[in-house]
């Protein structure tokens, strides 16, 4: 098993470049699949996750082409209508697969998919398959395996009684082929949907509404292929925010989109971390004195649970008691024991909260990744920690963070990774 080993309180400084965002890639490769025509994409992350949804574009009989961070992808030619099981026990992103094959060819069977342990038992996808089935699809469910049929998907009305991102990813994509009009409510309205329904817009489908509650969708016969470039990855750029102001560190953040973590900097505002933002940069300033200050994770434009594991490592350098509220999803908290082992004072009160009494020295430990957020916010707490942490599980992370190990050396960070 790879382990990152990470020597604590090296200086940092220098610059660091966002890669295109992971949650966005993660739909526009399945979305590639609703036209017969080549569908290039730019900025794309040299990511596991990618590396499996590319993989599954091929075992349906998609032919890609890859070269760095740049692929197209052509879906001429089906062949099976079956998203292979070790393919989607893997993440739970291949869902995305299911709405496009659907609405393209009328069939598509796939088991339950896998992914990050970060809500309690197997996530759900049920909202998916009211969905699928308010469109007009027959569901078969047997042995925790789904096929999916439609002669022809039929727009609709749906109401998602739980605000979902990647659910309403999904309606949105498949409805573009649907006959009629679809409206959506209760939608979630993350830049990455945004990003989605304007790319598919330019490609022929008539969306509108993407980055608010309700989106309307006027069914087409016919998406075209195209050209997308991802958009800059809002959780990257936030951690790489939160590891500064840790580390009480200049840092550069290139290639990023500051207005999609608003709530974050507004937060660093009100807490005394200390920066300057342009258009696609921002610069974070060493910031000695940060106030604790609660947060509670919400969908976009709140606080995004993503970045939620970071900003609790950063208060266990503030001053005074901080309330973490993970509203989202259940385990994603269960990390806290680790930092708690590093010398952070964290009670936690129930699975959703917990309250950090800062500021703390973290001492250096050997650490296990349980999921990919919660593995970056350890190598934070690495790298303000004093001695030699390490890390191991570090595929958790990697699925998330191109070449973590290198950009973060650029910086000054001592860290290695060891297979
Ligand atoms: N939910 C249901 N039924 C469903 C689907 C979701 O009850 O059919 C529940 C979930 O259990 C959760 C809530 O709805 O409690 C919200 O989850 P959502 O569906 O919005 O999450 P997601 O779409 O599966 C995406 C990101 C996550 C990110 C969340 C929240 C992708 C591929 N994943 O997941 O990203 O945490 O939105 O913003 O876009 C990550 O990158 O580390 C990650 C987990």
């Amino acid at each position: 098993m790879s382990k990152f080993v990470i020597q604590g309180q090296t200086p940092l400084k220098g610059q660091i470049k966002v890669n295109g965002a992971k949650n966005s890639a993660l739909k526009i490769i399945p979305a590639s699949l609703l036209s017969e025509e080549t569908v290039t994409i730019n900025n794309l992350p040299a990511i596991e996750d990618i590396k499996l949804s590319l993989e599954i574009i091929k075992a349906v009989g998609g032919v890609v082409n890859r070269q760095d961070h740049q692929c197209s992808i052509s879906t001429k030619n089906i062949q099976t209508t079956s998203i292979p099981p070790e393919l989607a026990n893997k993440f739970r992103a291949s869902i995305m697969f299911v709405g496009p094959i659907l609405a393209r060819t009328g069939e598509v069977s796939f088991p339950h998919p896998g992914g990050c342990v970060i809500g309690a038992g197997v996530r759900p996808i049920d909202l998916f398959l009211e969905g699928f089935s308010a469109l007009g699809a027959t569901i078969h469910i047997a042995n925790n395996y789904y096929h999916l049929t439609a002669k022809k998907l039929k727009g609709t009305e749906y109401f998602f009684t739980t605000v979902s991102v990647t659910g309403t990813e999904a309606l949105m994509m498949t409805a573009t082929l649907a006959e009629g009009r679809t409206t959506l409510k209760n939608c979630a309205m993350e830049p990455e949907i945004v990003a989605l329904a304007n790319y598919l817009n330019t490609q022929g489908a008539k969306i509108s509404g993407a980055g608010t509650p309700t989106i309307t969708i006027e069914g087409v016969d016919y998406i075209k292929g195209g050209n997308f470039t991802v958009i800059p990855d809002r959780i990257e750029t936030g951690t790489f925010a939160i590891l500064a102001a840790a580390s009480q560190t200049e840092l550069l953040i290139t290639n990023c989109h500051p207005d999609h973590i608003a709530i974050l900097l507004n937060i660093f505002h009100k807490i005394g971390v200390r920066f300057e933002q342009g258009e696609n940069w921002l610069k974070m300033l060493p910031s000695p004195k940060i106030k604790a200050y609660n947060i509670k994770t919400h969908e976009y434009p709140g606080f995004p649970t993503d970045l939620q594991s970071p900003y609790t490592v950063l208060m266990t350098q503030a001053q005074g008691l901080s309330i973490i509220h993970e509203t989202i999803y259940d385990r994603r908290l269960l990390f806290t024991d680790m930092l708690t082992q590093m010398g952070a004072n964290i009670i936690m009160c129930d699975p959703h909260r917990v309250v950090v009494n800062g500021p703390t020295p973290l001492h250096s430990r050997k650490l296990t990744s349980p999921d990919l957020r919660a593995g970056i916010a350890m190598v934070i707490a690495a790298l303000i920690a004093e001695g030699t942490t390490e890390i191991d599980n570090i595929y958790q992370i990697e699925r998330g963070y191109e070449a973590l190990a290198e950009r973060l050396q650029a910086i000054g960070v001592n860290i290695h990774r060891i297979d």
